[in-house]
Order: structure tokens, then sequence, then C-alpha cells
């Protein structure tokens, strides 16, 4: 006999649907994420999806009927899908389908099918799981693949062989190293060598699918897992190759240098309880990916990496534009963090001046925290002295940024005289002397020449100028 979940089916909407697939005479279930999700005793994540033996649409514009909001349907009918909104809820209808998909593309060949059939076609044994609506058996559970043991045993498997699974919908090679990294899962055997098998499909998927992916990884507690995963079937080498490259260690003449990609998924982790930000995390994994092809080896320094940084930050740019990642503020955010990445650094290890930080968080501005951050995590050494050593003077460059920024103000640095200002006093037009008399201020702020403020700018500005052969007209 089928275990009863009546318990979870409680919201008012599953009532509703299972009053209209009464009235349309057809069967519907509640399918997927929020079956596995209720007996996982995770949080509801707001998505419903519902699954009709018979039309999806039907079932979802009979359910709207009866809805006392009379909610829009939105109808997708190359798909046979519909979606409607009930109290922040997305619910998604869809008729049980037989499918295939093509060889070469993700457009499927649909036809009718029985709820078994459906289940047959979903990407997990733990995502096929269903709860019924029917009256005769309300809140049954229908596992025809056992995916209920699975859970318990936290087991990622595919219901059918995985080589079909995965060719019907290739990105499932990404869920199912996304669901092991979310849930801490394991990929039973079969369904891990199919993916080494037919990691090549991954490139019909849409970048933008496989960003959602990568983002979910980044989102959990521990991305090394799903990171270590994508290395190992090979997906990483297609989806991200610049961080593949870092998967190396030489040796000459004694010269041994880290392994910058598993320093890189430690910078990661460890990056994860200190923020939620998911484009930081990025910046955490793209911040060593220019030491690649900047290593050089010379008898003198040994193994360097000159100007990885300021590579690394331009190649944020094309890995973005390549997966078809939005290139905007968060583009260049993670750029920049990219390209600041080893300052911080360079401070800590040395005696801390008050210029050099003024000058940090100059550059960094708004996200000079979110720096401080990324370098902290940075600090992947084995040795207990070193670690002690940086994350002390991390705390004292944290200090000093306070200080500094108090006086200084120059977190959003705006020049004390503005260009008008000094266009005025000496009746000069736009013209290089103005630029230089301008950089000229910042760079005796940064220094800490003269205070951040009007007067001082003014004397300054005034004795600069006279050594440049201006004259004052006001
Ligand atoms: N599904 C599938 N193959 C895919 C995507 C989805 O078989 N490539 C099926 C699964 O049964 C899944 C359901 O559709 O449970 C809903 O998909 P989706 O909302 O993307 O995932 P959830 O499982 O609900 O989980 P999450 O929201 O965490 O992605």
């Amino acid at each position: 006999m089928s275990k009863n979940y009546k318990i979870a089916l409680d919201n008012k909407i599953f009532e509703i649907v299972s009053k209209a697939s009464q009235e349309l005479n057809l069967e519907s279930y509640v399918i997927g994420g929020f079956v596995r999700d209720y007996l996982l005793q995770r949080d509801f994540k707001k998505d419903i999806d519902i699954v009709a033996i018979g039309s999806g649409i039907d079932l979802a514009l009979k359910v709207a009927e009866l809805l006392p909001n009379k909610p829009k349907v939105q109808v997708f009918k190359n798909y046979g899908t519909a979606m409607l909104r009930y109290k922040e809820i997305d619910i998604e209808f869809v008729g049980a389908r037989k499918e295939s998909y093509s060889e070469d593309s993700r457009n499927p060949v649909v036809e009718n099918g029985t709820l078994e059939d459906d289940q047959n076609r979903r990407d997990f044994t733990i995502n096929a799981l269903a709860f019924s609506l029917n009256e005769k058996n309300f809140g049954d559970l229908v596992d025809p693949f056992d995916g209920s043991t699975d859970l318990v045993n936290k087991i990622i498997k595919t219901p059918l062989n995985p080589d079909i699974t995965y060719s019907d919908d290739p990105l499932r090679m990404m869920r199912a190293i996304r669901f092991a990294t979310q849930l801490n899962f394991v990929i039973e055997a079969e369904s891990l060598k199919a993916i080494e098998r037919n990691k090549d499909r991954i490139k019909i998927i849409s970048g933008e699918r496989i960003v959602d992916e990568l983002n979910k990884i980044l989102s959990t507690e521990k991305p090394s897992i799903g990171f270590l995963h994508l290395y190992k079937t090979g997906l990483l080498d297609i989806i991200l190759p610049e961080l593949t490259a870092l998967n190396n260690v030489e040796e000459i003449e004694g010269h041994t240098h880290k392994n910058n990609f598993y320093h890189t998924l430690e910078v990661v982790d460890n990056i994860c309880p200190n923020t939620d930000d998911v484009w930081l995390r990025w910046a955490a994994l793209l911040h060593d990916i220019g030491k690649a092809p900047t290593k050089r080896f010379n008898k003198k320094q040994g193994w360097t990496f000159h100007g990885h940084e300021f590579l690394g930050g331009k190649m944020v740019k094309k890995i973005f534009e390549r997966l078809h990642m939005p290139l905007n503020q968060k583009m260049k955010f993670v750029s920049k963090m990219v390209m600041l990445s080893s300052r911080p650094i360079v401070l800590s290890e040395d005696l801390v001046t008050d210029s050099a930080v003024r000058r940090l968080v100059f550059d960094a501005g708004e996200d000079v925290d979110n720096l401080m951050t990324l370098c902290e995590a940075d600090i992947t050494t084995k040795n207990p002295t070193k670690f002690k050593k940086y994350h002390n003077n991390f705390d004292i460059v944290r200090r000093k940024i306070i200080e500094v920024e108090e006086r200084d103000h120059v977190r959003n640095f705006q020049p004390p005289i503005s260009g008008e200002q000094i266009m005025e006093l000496f009746n000069l037009k736009p013209s290089r002397e103005i630029g230089m008399l301008k950089e000229a201020v910042k760079e005796a702020i940064l220094e800490g020449e003269i205070p951040n403020e009007y007067q001082a700018a003014y004397d300054f500005v005034l004795a600069k100028a006279e050594k440049m052969g201006l004259k004052k007209v006001v």
C-alpha cells in the first residue's frame, strides 16, 4: 500500500486543483521539487508543478476559474504548459508526456502519456515523486522508482538509463551535480559515469541555463563539492577552461608553485560563511584565472605571475560574454575585484602605511569591504604562524581603512576643488594644465600631503600653479 501524505497538501490550492480535475474528468498529481522538498523537510520554495493526465492548459484554465481572484493564466502553447500565480506561489501545469528530444536540439517530440510515462522522462528518481490530487486516493505517494529510498540514502540517480536521461536534456548532467552539492547527496556510479561519457552534449545548452546551475552551486555552503564533480566529469573543461588551466604544479630546478585550481576551490569555500553575494563568490572563483597565461620561470625569482590580476580582470569580461552572463555592473564588480585581488595582501605583508590604505580605499571605493572579504578568504596557507600573521595584518588594514576614511573621505572621492573652480582662478579653458592640477590635488590627498578640504586644496593649487608659471586672476 502506498503511503499517504494528505498532511502535505493542506494548502487550499491543492483542494481546488483536485476539484478542477474532477470537473474535467481527468487525473492530476503534484510532482517534482515540492514532493522532494516536503519529504526532505526542506523549506518550501514557492513553486509547485502539477501534472495532468490530459491537458495541462485546460486544467490551469479551470483552476483559475475556480479561484476567487480569477488569476491570469500564462499559456505556453508550444510546450503544452500553463502557469498561474496564487498567493505568491507559481503553479505550473503540464500534461503528462511521453517524449524524446531530437539529437541536436532541445526541441521535444511530444506525445500524450500516462503518469508513469511522465515520471520516466524526469531527471532523477528523487524528482519523479508525485502526490495524488485525485479524490479516490488524495495524498497517496506515487513512487515507481523508489525515489523515497534514494532520498533517505542521499542518492542522485536517473530513473532510466542515464545515457537516455542526459541526452534528453544535457543540462541534467549539471543538475545532478548541483543537487549533489545542494543536498550533500552522492551521485550513483552509473549516473556519474554517464556524465563523463555525455559531457560534450553540454555544448548544445545555452549559457544562461548553464550559469543558472553554476549560480546555484556557488550559492551552496560548500561549492567545491560541485566544482570537483564538474572537474572530474570533464564538464568544467568545456564550461570554464580558464579554471582547469590552473590545475597543475610545475617544478623547475627544485622550485614549485602551488596548485592554483585547488587553492581557488578552497578560497571559494572560505568565502561562503562571510558572504551570500553570489557575485563576490564568482570573484573568488575567478580571482586567479590570470595565473595560467602569465606564469613564467626565471632563475632569480623562481615562478612569477606578473600582471595576472590585470589580465584576469580582462578575462572576466570574456567569460561573461561567452556564457551570456549580464554585462552590467555585476560583471564590472567581478572584474574589479579580480583586478584588485592582490592589493590588500601586498599591503598586509609589509608595514601598512596610511597612504597605501588611502589608495586602496580610493581604488576600491564602495567595494573595499567586499575586497577585504575576498582577500581574507584567499589566505589558505597551512603554516599556522603565517596564517595568524596575515589575519592580524588584515585586522590592522581594516582598522586603518576606517580611520583613514573618517579623516579623508576618499571612498567616493569628490575633489575638494573642482575643475571649474580652478579654471576660474586662472581664467583658463579646459586644458592640459587644468588636468595636471586636478591630478596633483588628488595625489597630494592620497599621499597625505594635504587633507581632503577646500582651503588646503586651494592653497596647494596656487603654489603648484605658480611653479607652472600660471597667474591667478581673481
Ligand atoms: N525536470 C526534469 N529535467 C529538467 C528540469 C526539470 O526532469 N531538466 C523536472 C523534475 O521533475 C523537477 C521538475 O521538472 O523536479 C521541476 O523542475 P525545476 O523547477 O527546475 O526544479 P525543482 O526540482 O523544482 O528544483 P529547483 O527549484 O531547486 O531547481
